[in-house]
């Protein structure tokens, strides 16, 4: 086809100048590359889809919190490994106001954002016991994180839960668990790519088998009550956001200021750890660190020795978005909400022009319109499609380097312009002419 919205020829070169085999495999800095180049070279806008990267303003009371704690001479000292107290007794509070759990304050922990605090918890999970020595991931997820076992030199497993929603979930767990090898299962909440979430009745499966094999899960809330489906937002009322610490006994919240906050240039964010994991002691972590808790162990030698603590001033700025959302003076689910708004008018165009949404369903209601969502075209495999999709100034990331067996794309929502969605339909109506 050579009546592409972006030149042809110039389109083809770039990508061949890429070298890549399989187009599917590129990562997300690689996509960019080529679309910017491209950007540049034919002066054609893109609508750019595949970075996960919050497109919103940061959070002012984060901001002025952060400013005020500079200028009181913060910089200077080494901030408390255990962090700082405010942000610990703010994050415990916030966790009660908007997932009604408890988790004392000594075992919320201030983390460089969720990929240190997936990073740390990987590693001593996994140091716990003897022979169990692998993470499980239930797909799709955030590839970087199988990129934090490859460089820690650990293994893990995997499986696309596409075919396995609601009762067949605890069925496919418990093939991995019952091996005896798996240290923690690791999912997120929504889920980063495809945006489903997982319903009670499946957490309280993943936290049975969990107790049953007596194995750690890690849920990462990296987009916090952004399930736009329920009125999340207020503080100590339900709807809460949904969550396996009802059910499992020993879990780790990751929860990260960069999505509900717009606040990852800063690297904040808060593992919390449940109160029996935290005081609970393993023999491996015993015989390697001659003592200690998972609590202790986690921050007094894995994050010390990763980075010492996190950033001072960000953990002011988290302690006062914390409060403020609690407080309920800052209703942080409205800003975020634009991402919902954005993801219904797109699902729309791209469906009018012939594509489909892959994971549309949590068993029988609808997806969520959020961050991301995931599309497919008839005929065409992931990696033919994000390809295909590029001559069109339309970029997003493969489904397959997610872990998922589907053929689509993730597109996510964050940087979408208003004058892009005309933009988008005038293009997918010439993509649809030329696929039919
Ligand atoms: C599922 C998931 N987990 C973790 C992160 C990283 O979060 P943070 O910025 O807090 O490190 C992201 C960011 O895109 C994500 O999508």
């Amino acid at each position: 086809m050579k009546n592409t919205p972006v030149d042809y020829k110039v389109t083809k070169e770039v990508i061949e100048s890429y070298g890549l085999p399989d187009f599917g495999k590129a990562t997300i800095r690689e996509v960019v590359a080529i679309s910017s180049q491209l950007e540049e070279l034919t002066k054609t806008e893109f609508i750019h889809m595949e970075m996960g990267v919050p497109g919103l303003k940061p959070a002012q009371i984060g901001v002025d919190a952060e400013i005020k704690a500079l200028q009181n001479g913060i910089a200077s000292v080494y901030p408390n490994i255990n962090g700082a107290p405010e942000l610990k007794s703010e994050a415990s509070r916030f966790i009660k106001a908007f997932i009604d759990i408890d988790i004392d304050p000594e075992c919320c922990v201030p983390v460089t954002g969720s990929m240190q605090g997936t990073y740390a918890s990987f590693l001593t999970c996994g140091q716990c016991v003897q022979g169990k020595d692998t993470i499980l991931f239930i797909d799709p997820g955030f590839p970087v994180q199988k990129q934090q076992i490859v460089v820690m030199s650990y293994k893990y497993e995997s499986f696309d839960v596409y075919e396995y929603r609601g009762d067949k979930l605890s069925v496919k767990l418990e093939e991995f668990l019952s091996k005896g090898n798996i240290a923690a299962i690791i999912y997120s909440n929504p889920n980063n790519p495809a945006w489903f979430c997982f319903t009670e009745n499946e957490l309280r499966s993943i936290a049975q088998m969990a107790n049953k094999y007596d194995t750690i899960v890690i849920e990462d809330l990296a987009y916090f009550a952004m399930d736009f489906r329920k009125e999340l937002g207020k503080p100590f009322e339900p709807p809460y956001q949904s969550t396996i610490a009802k059910y499992a006994d020993y879990y780790i919240l990751q929860i990260s200021g960069s999505k509900a906050f717009s606040y990852a240039g800063q690297r904040i964010g808060v593992t919390a750890v449940s109160n029996k994991l935290y005081h609970r002691t393993y023999p491996g972590l015993i015989q390697r660190y001659g003592g200690g808790t998972f609590g202790t162990v986690y921050i007094h030698r894995v994050l010390y020795a990763l980075s010492s603590g996190t950033s001072h001033s960000a953990q002011f700025a988290l302690a006062a978005m914390f409060k403020a959302a609690s407080d309920g003076t800052f209703d942080f689910i409205t800003d975020v909400k634009e991402y919902g708004r954005r993801a219904k008018k797109l699902k729309k165009i791209f469906t009018d022009y012939g594509f489909y949404i892959v994971y549309d369903h949590d068993l029988d209601e609808p997806i969520a319109d959020g961050f991301y969502f995931t599309i497919t075209y008839p005929g065409m495999t992931g990696s033919e499609l994000m390809k295909e999709l590029i001559y069109y100034g339309i970029s997003a990331i493969s489904l397959g380097t997610t872990g998922s067996n589907q053929e689509g794309l993730r597109a996510c929502t964050s940087f979408i312009k208003d004058n892009q969605y005309e933009l988008l339909e005038e293009r997918l109506k010439v993509f649809k002419e030329n696929h039919l």
